[in-house]
This record gives structure tokens, C-alpha cells and sequence, in this order.
């Protein structure tokens, strides 16, 4: 069998006017990133990466030292390559410049350098999820505001996926396409042409020890997939819930699902638990590119019109009909 690799279907997709020289540039080198990452995630205990970094990041959260290295790994390799305006990152306050000493390019990048944080040390899958935008803005130092853009203007999405083995999926609005990471060779293959969201599931994914804080059309949506055979559903649902939003959306990409953060009573003042930029617009196309939904409850998520760098909305995602459902009982709330 014919190997296609990361390299050769970006061009391909290049040749095709789908994508520019820059943004396949910005896509190899976060994939070389990734590497980088998936190396360290994997060492684990033998390269004494476990553990509190023993610093907080923006949003006061404890970062472990893996979201700090992560994080480091992404900025550096992004830094020098010439297709970058600037970038923007869950663990960083402001927006990071590209040093003077660099060329800047066309795109912004964003992205939650390790996503599942409080899985690290347990050795369950973690993620890293990444969003790119145009620069827009005019000027050399682009500020917060030239990221506030709606999801909708995403040129790439993508997330890698740090589990048994590690795999990188990525859109750049010309459907989803999954590769694993060959760690002999060291290239990323593309094993998972066109990924779909299958339009119906019996699996939902949501934290149900925040049941009590959950707002009426989701204690109702809940509630009735708990039913089961004998509930207005009339058949049986199953719980998933690995809290690597990266592995959950995964197995939603591979076997179909509904993933629910939605709004809470104990997140209501923050917006939702989960990052508008780099969580919910990333994975939002994603799973819209595959034949599923994605939406705030409300709103489409990718039409949220972002306010503010680390935003957070509720997000519910997956499964097409199983979204359209929760949205319905939101209108009719
Ligand atoms: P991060 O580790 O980047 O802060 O994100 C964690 C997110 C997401 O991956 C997951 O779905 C969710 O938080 C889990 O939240 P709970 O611990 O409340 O279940
Ligand atoms: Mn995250
Ligand atoms: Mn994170």
C-alpha cells in the first residue's frame, strides 16, 4: 500500500488552491511540534515531566510542568518560520509577538498546548488543540483585537491526540483528515481520509457531577437519555467522559457522540467552562467539517462573536440530530 504522508497531502492540497505555502508551512511546523510534545508526553516519569509546574496561568488554573513545556515547544517552533503575525495561547496572558529578529507572515495561530491537563499524571490521553485566523489588522504588533474574530473565519483547524498511539486530525475547510504518527520513520501518515460524524448515536459525554448546577434544557435532555428503552427516547444511552475534551471529540470523530460543557450554574460568571478561541472555534469546525454540529445551546458556536482572548462559552457538540435536540429544548425553554 501506497504511504501518504502529512508532507505530500498538504502539497497535494497546495496544488489544489486549497491551501497556501505559508499556511502548509504553519501546519508542518505545528506537526513537528507535536512530535516534540508527543516525545515528552510519552517519557513521562523518565524525563521527570509529571507533576505542578508550581506557577498559575491566566485564567488562575495550576499549570503542570507538561502544559509549561508544551507551550514552550509551540512558541519556539512557531517563532521563526515567516508565516506568523503573532500567536495566542491558554497559557500565556497576552497576545505573543513574533521576536524582531524573525519575519512575520499573513496567519495567526492560537491554540491549549496540552489539553486534559488533569490527566497528565495518570497517564490517560491527553491533547493539543490548535485554530488559525488571518491577520487582519493593519500595523507590525497585532494586537488582542486582531483575533476576535467569529469561528467562522478559520482558515485551519486541528488537534493532536496523545493516546496509544499519536494522531493528528486536521481540516482546512476541505472536510476532516486524521494522520498517525509513525514514530520509527517520524512522520505523521494519513490513515483517516474524510472523518464523519455519524448524524445519530447512543453515547453522550458530559461531567454529571455538575448535574445540579445544569440549566433546565439539559437536566431535561439528560434526564431523558437516562431513561432509556423505557423513557420517551425508547432505547438505552451510554456515558463516556475522559475530561480530555481532545479524546472525547476524538471518539465522537470515529464512532459518533454528543459532548456537552454546557452553561452552569458554578461556571455562569465566566461564560462557560471551556475557551471560546482555542477549544470550542478549533474543535466547533472540526466537527462541523465531519457532518455534525456544534452549538452554545443559543447560538452556533463558530458565530460567536469573541469579546475577549480567553472567552469561554458552554459548548455542545457532536452528533447532528442529538445537537439539533439539545438546541430545540433550549428554544423551547
Ligand atoms: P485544559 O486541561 O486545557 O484546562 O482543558 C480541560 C478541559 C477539557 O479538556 C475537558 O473536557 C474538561 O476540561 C474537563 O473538565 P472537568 O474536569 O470539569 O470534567
Ligand atoms: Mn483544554
Ligand atoms: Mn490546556
Amino acid at each position: 500500500m501506497r504511504r501518504v504522508t502529512l508532507t505530500q497531502f498538504l502539497i497535494e492540497q497546495q496544488r489544489a488552491g486549497r491551501t497556501s505555502a505559508d499556511l502548509r508551512l504553519l501546519i508542518e511546523v505545528v506537526a513537528r511540534a507535536v512530535k516534540a510534545i508527543s516525545v515528552n508526553v510519552s517519557k513521562g516519569a523518565l524525563a521527570g515531566v509529571l507533576g505542578e509546574a508550581g506557577t498559575d496561568n491566566v485564567q488562575g488554573e495550576a499549570q503542570k510542568k507538561l502544559d509549561v513545556i508544551a507551550n514552550e515547544i509551540l512558541l519556539q517552533a512557531n517563532e521563526w518560520g515567516g508565516h506568523l503575525a503573532a500567536m495566542a495561547s491558554e497559557e500565556v496572558e497576552e497576545v505573543h509577538q513574533i521576536p524582531f529578529d524573525y519575519p512575520k507572515g499573513g496567519y495567526l495561530l492560537l491554540f491549549d498546548p496540552l489539553d486534559g491537563s488533569s490527566n497528565i499524571d495518570v497517564n490517560i490521553s491527553v491533547g493539543t488543540i490548535f485554530s488559525v485566523l488571518r491577520n487582519t489588522a493593519a500595523g507590525t504588533e497585532p494586537d488582542e483585537s486582531a483575533f476576535l474574530q467569529p469561528g467562522t473565519e478559520q482558515v485551519a483547524a486541528g488537534y493532536a491526540l496523545y493516546g496509544p498511539s499519536t494522531m493528528l486530525v486536521l481540516t482546512v475547510g476541505n472536510g476532516v483528515h486524521g494522520f498517525t504518527l509513525d514514530r520509527e520513520m517520524g512522520s505523521f501518515v494519513y490513515t483517516n481520509p474524510f472523518m464523519t460524524v455519524p448524524v445519530d448515536t447512543s453515547e453522550y459525554a458530559i461531567n454529571a457531577s455538575n448535574q445540579r448546577f445544569w440549566e433546565a434544557p439539559v437536566q431535561r435532555y439528560v434526564a431523558e437519555l437516562q431513561q432509556g428503552e423505557g423513557g420517551p427516547r425508547g432505547r438505552d444511552f451510554n456515558t463516556r467522559w475522559v475530561a480530555s475534551m481532545v479524546a472525547d471529540v476524538h471518539r465522537i470523530l470515529t464512532r459518533g457522540g454528543i459532548f456537552m460543557y454546557p452553561m452552569d450554574e458554578k461556571c455562569r460568571a465566566k461564560g462557560g467552562k471551556l475557551r471560546l478561541m482555542y477549544e470550542a472555534n478549533p474543535m466547533a469546525m472540526i466537527i462541523e467539517q465531519a457532518g455534525g454540529a456544534a452549538t452554545t445551546g443559543h447560538q452556533r458556536i463558530l458565530d460567536v462573536v469573541p469579546q475577549k482572548l480567553h472567552q469561554r462559552v458552554p459548548v455542545i457538540l457532536g452528533s447532528l440530530n442529538e445537537v439539533e435536540r439539545v438546541a430545540a429544548y433550549h428554544r423551547e425553554a
